[in-house]
């Protein structure tokens, strides 16, 4: 595995690889890495003949300064794990490599960033779709590899990748949890053992929400899962908003669309958890 800092250095080897007709995927990574990351790294690799992971805390996407400085940084660790899956390439550049200058492209996303985490945190989807295309525009790969778990960012790049045309797939990869049902994220370190505990009743919820769905009306169903977590001591439901699967809009009725997600935030004490649960899907 090659660990790579400079735009220019990867650029370089990337090329050499295309020259020999290689296939190369990209994971794009803030690093804490974790099973949910792997899992990504993992089914690249499978797919592509030269695996890219980039590591990089993306200060764009943060709408709270405290936030990114919290946010945990393990350089080595994410280096081991990242070798022990087979990575070939591990992109990992300073803020000033890739904001050499202040990036005030702005992007339209219709509606899809104006709901959920585009309503909670102004500006992040902007931020993430900053730095993406950076990163699509460096490595070009035929591929890139989002996870499920972060339902709303694989709507964004999608709609990203149509507006600038951009000729490449993005593979969305269903969300990794702990044994208990858990979502896996690097914020559940921030969890104490109590809290650990009781968040896996929103997943649990979200299961039998889906069993449920065909006994109960759509906000029925609504109600029920956010009654049913704020009942559970130290969890509150921020939004759980049941949507299109592409558009992100949310729906009024089970028959309104082919492909239905529940997204849902909900605050763990002082840490905010997302997860969702796919309703309905057209396989897409
Ligand atoms: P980060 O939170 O590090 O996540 C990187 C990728 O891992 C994302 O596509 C995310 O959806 C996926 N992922 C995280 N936990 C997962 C889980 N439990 N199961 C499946 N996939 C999981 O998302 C970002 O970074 C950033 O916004 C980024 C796209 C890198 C842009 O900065």
């Amino acid at each position: 595995m090659e660990t790579v800092h400079k735009i220019a250095d990867l650029q370089h080897i990337i090329a050499e690889a295309k020259k020999s007709g290689k296939k190369v995927g990209l994971v794009p990574t803030m690093g804490a890495l974790h099973e949910g990351h792997l899992t990504l790294v993992r089914r690249c690799k499978e797919e592509n003949d030269i695996c890219v992971v980039s590591v990089f805390v993306n200060p764009t996407q943060f709408n709270n300064p405290d936030d990114l400085e919290k946010y945990p940084r393990t350089p080595e660790k994410d280096s081991e794990l990242l070798e022990s899956v087979g990575c070939d390439i591990v992109f990992m550049p300073s803020a000033e490599e890739v904001y050499p200058q202040q990036d005030t492209r702005v992007f339209d996303l219709g509606a899809i960033d104006k709901v959920m985490e585009g309503k909670m945190r102004p500006g992040h989807f902007n931020g993430v779709c900053q730095i993406v295309s950076k990163l699509f525009d460096y490595v070009k790969p035929h591929a890139s590899y989002f996870g499920e778990k972060d339902f709303q960012q694989v709507a964004v790049i999608k709609e990203m990748v149509r507006i600038l045309d951009l000729n490449l797939d993005i593979i969305q990869v269903p969300i990794v949890r702990e044994p208990s049902g858990l979502a896996m994220s690097s914020r559940n370190m921030r969890l104490t053992e109590q809290e650990k505990q009781n968040a896996v009743a929103i997943s649990k919820t979200l299961f039998s929400a889906k069993e449920r769905m065909v006994e109960m009306t759509l906000s029925e169903l609504r109600k029920w899962v956010v009654d049913t977590i704020n009942n559970v001591e130290s969890l509150e439901v921020e939004y759980f908003d049941i949507v299109d699967g592409d558009t992100m809009q949310e729906v009024g009725q089970w028959g309104d669309s082919e492909y239905i997600v529940g997204c849902i935030t909900v605050y763990c004490g002082k840490v905010r958890l997302i997860d969702n649960i796919i309703f309905k899907t057209n396989n897409r």
